[in-house]
This record gives structure tokens, sequence and C-alpha cells, in this order.
């Protein structure tokens, strides 16, 4: 990881100063470099340990990056990392620019590699990550949104880049088509964990720990799992209370609403929901190879739904 982070501090370099300000200011901020590190592990549980791992795994995380530079745009989100966002720093344009920026370097770096099939994974996968964004624009303010569609959200827009980092160190590897398999579906169900458990942490987390305000998602009236459950378990009262909050937006009611996501089980049936994906996750590990790589993996799936930030 840390030839990863001198990769990404080379590619990061521009001509244009507010670029680099920009740049080096979120990806300086840390992050946990998940999906780098995924690249990695899967290039290595496989036996292949070669600059280009390093290259890749430095493009997923400017992937990651340029998406949550425009995420922190859309959600009008004020911290990040632990941070003032880059949209509360320096404004939505430079954000959104710097995003752009960030994803074309992207793009030149998985060309360098010269492999069509990388080339193939990155563009679907940034391709479904927007997808994703779009179909959770449609579902805001919608209190009628189901279970499904919210699933369809999470797999496009976190879930996906998890699955393509994965499948890289597999395809890095030469590895036949049904481990590339299983190595994307480790990724997709880690991806799918991990955001429920984000959906998890916007309700009952610690800001200071998380490094982003909680509370942001029923502010922007997102319908996630924790609420569509507890309007499905709660009294007409609790559920009127709730679709109206989904409809509105309303934060000063935040409180009441934590109060009835708990009371109903919610959080604890989300919870339930990420440790089936990561049980799925782990199943994928027992086709590769018994080395102290797939040890890594399953702890680090174990890891990431037991997180709180
Ligand atoms: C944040 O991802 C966006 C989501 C998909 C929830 P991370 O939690 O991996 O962000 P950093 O990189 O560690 O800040
Ligand atoms: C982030 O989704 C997913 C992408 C960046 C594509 P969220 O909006 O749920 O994540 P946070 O809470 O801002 O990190
Ligand atoms: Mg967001
Ligand atoms: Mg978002």
């Amino acid at each position: 990881m840390q030839e990863v982070d001198a990769v990404i501090a080379r590619r990061l370099s521009s001509d244009v100063a507010l670029i680099n300000q920009i740049s080096a200011y979120i990806i300086h901020a840390g992050g946990k470099r998940m999906r780098p590190k995924l690249v990695l592990m899967f290039a290595n549980v496989l036996g292949c340990d070669s600059p280009a791992s390093r290259e890749l795994a430095a493009v997923v995380e400017f992937i990651h990056t340029a998406t949550l530079l425009h995420d922190d745009v859309v959600d009008e989100s004020a911290m990040r990392r632990g941070k003032k966002t880059a949209n509360a720093l320096f404004g939505n344009a430079a954000s959104v620019l710097v995003g752009d920026f960030l994803y074309s370097r992207a793009f030149q770096m998985m060309v360098s590699v010269e492999r069509m099939r990388v080339l193939e994974v990155l563009a679907d996968a940034t391709n479904v990550i927007a997808e994703g964004e779009v179909l959770q624009l449609m579902n805001m303010h919608d209190p009628d949104a189901t279970v499904e569609s919210y699933l369809r959200v999470i797999r496009y827009k976190t879930a996906k880049l998890f699955e393509a980092s994965a499948r890289l160190g597999a395809v890095l590897a030469d590895a036949p088509a049904e481990v590339e398999e299983a190595c994307a579906g480790y990724g997709r169900a880690l991806g799918t964990a991990f955001q429920l458990i984000d959906d998890v942490l916007d309700y009952e987390g610690d800001s200071q720990a998380l490094g982003k305000n909680v509370g942001d998602d029923l502010r922007e009236g997102k319908p996630t799992l924790p609420l569509l459950i507890a309007m499905e378990r709660g009294s007409e009262d609790e559920r009127q209370l709730i679709r109206h909050a989904i409809e509105h937006g309303e934060v000063e009611r935040l409180p009441d609403i934590v109060a009835i996501v708990r009371r109903t089980g919610a959080l604890e049936a989300t919870r339930e929901a990420a440790r089936t994906e990561i049980e799925a996750a782990k199943k994928n590990l027992s086709s590769l190879p018994l080395n102290k790589w797939r040890e890594l993996l399953l702890e680090f799936a174990a890891q990431s739904v037991e997180r709180s930030f």
C-alpha cells in the first residue's frame, strides 16, 4: 500500500494549481483505501505481484475519490474524512471539475496497463456506478421505494467498484473465468454489506469516528433499508412520521425517527442483512488457493461489517 500511495502521489500531478490543491486535499485526507487493498489482495492470493497491480490499485482509488467529490456535491454534504468537504471549501463547480480530472486521469492510467479486459471491467464499473447514482436520485423523497430498488441502488453505486477491484486482481493474475467470477462475487457481496453498514452508521454512528455527518440520509429523504424496515414494522403513526420525513427530508425529527428505527430493530435487521452478505462473500473464497492472502481476505470481510468508521 505504501507503493500504491507513491503511485497515487506521482499520478496526481497537474500543471493546473487548483487541481493539485483540491485533489491533494481529498486524497491526503486519508480514507480506508479498501478498494486498492482488494486489487492487491486478489492479485496476490492468485500469485501475482506486479507494478500493474499497484497502478490499478491507484486507479480504483482515483475512481472512488472522483465519485466522492461528485457525491458530496449531489448530497450537499459538509464533512468527509474528518475534514470539510471539497465542495464546502472550494465550491461545487471546482469539486465537479476536479472529480472529472481524477476520473479521466484514472482512464489514462488504466490504458497504460495495455490490457483490453482491464478497460472493459473499469468501463463497465464506472458506467454502472453512474446508473446507481441516478437511480438513487429517482428514489429520493419516495416513501414507496421498495427494498428491491434500494438493493439495486447499492449494488450499482457501491458494490460494483468493490466487484471490479476484486475482479481486476484475478484479471492481472490471468485467472480462469470461474476464478474471476468467484473473486468478483466476493467483491460484490462485500461491497453490498459495506453500504448496508454505511446506512446503519448514518443513523447510529458517531460523526467524530465516522469523519462524516450522521443523519445526512434522512435530511436528503433517502429511503435506505433501516427506514424501509422501520416503516414495515412500525405502528401506523410511526409509518406516517417516517413517510413524511422521507418526503420532506425533516432532520428536526431525527431523534424521533432514530428512536423508531431502534425500537423496531431495523438497525439490527440491516446489520443482519450485511452479515448474510459477508457469509456469501466468504464462500467465494473457498475455490482460491489457501495462503496468507486468503486468510487476510476472510479477516477483511469480517472487519468491514463490525466497523464504526
Ligand atoms: C464511502 O466509502 C462511500 C461509500 C461507498 C459508503 P468509504 O467509506 O470507503 O470511504 P473512504 O475512502 O474510507 O473515505
Ligand atoms: C456513496 O454513497 C456512493 C458513491 C460515492 C458512488 P453515499 O452518499 O451513501 O455515501 P456517503 O455516506 O456520502 O459516504
Ligand atoms: Mg453521500
Ligand atoms: Mg450519495
